[in-house]
């Protein structure tokens, strides 16, 4: 019998094919509306990337430019994500780039849309999406970016600020870790900081890149 938890909470769980290959799941999300956020948001934002990558990065949710693009990390965080994995030795186009939630989150202030964190409810309804793409996926390193991700790949009690860069035993992954969200270095108060909090961040998706070698 259901207990009271799983009356309350969504899951996406009933929406995903059986054995399914990435395509399957990304036609099955499309229809998704296991929670509130399909209704404001403009389509679904699936993963993208090789079906076997051997690396897969984890953000938080579609930001507005990827909510009009359909495509995951293609705004202002997916550039500085993509310079900083370029600079840390990893090719994006061989890397598979996805989000803990797949629809976009906002609220509206005059014409814009300002981006809202999804709450636990929201990353918990989603979170079926994500591991299906794990295990569809099989990459060898998983990286978390940021707190809404790392929450959802390693719990509630994990802290990126005290464990970014180290190496975190996960079910999902022989490798895996966190680290800081890119569009976290976007909103640095300084040049110096930028750049120092830039390279910090190269560096923690450089111990990602080793892991990749000796294959
Ligand atoms: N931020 C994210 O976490 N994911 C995106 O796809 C874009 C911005
Ligand atoms: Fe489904 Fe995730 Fe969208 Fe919620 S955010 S409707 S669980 S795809």
């Amino acid at each position: 019998m259901a207990d009271i938890d799983d009356i309350e909470q969504p899951r996406a769980t009933g929406l995903i094919p059986n054995e399914p290959d990435l395509e399957g799941l990304r036609e099955a999300a499309a229809e998704c509306t296991a929670c509130p956020l399909y209704r404001n948001a403009t389509q679904t934002v699936f993963g993208e990337g090789p079906d076997r990558a051997a690396i897969m990065f984890v953000g938080e949710q579609p930001g507005d430019y990827e909510d009009l693009a359909g495509h995951p990390f293609v705004g202002p965080a997916g550039k500085m994500l993509d310079r900083c994995i370029k600079e840390a030795g990893i090719d994006r186009r061989r890397a598979y780039v996805t989000n803990a939630v797949k629809h976009f989150k906002w609220v509206p202030r005059g014409t814009r849309r300002i981006h809202s964190k999804p709450n636990s409810m929201e990353i918990a309804a989603c979170f079926p999406w994500l591991e299906a793409e794990i295990a569809a996926v099989k990459p060898k390193v998983v990286v978390a970016l940021g707190a809404t991700a790392a929450q959802a790949l390693f719990g509630k009690a994990f802290r990126v600020t005290c464990e970014r860069g180290r190496l975190v035993a996960s079910r999902f992954a022989p490798y895996a870790m966190a680290t800081v969200h890119p569009s976290s270095l976007l909103r640095a108060p300084d040049e110096e900081t930028r750049h120092r909090e830039i390279a910090h961040f190269t560096e923690d998706l450089r111990k990602a890149a080793a892991l990749l070698k000796g294959r």
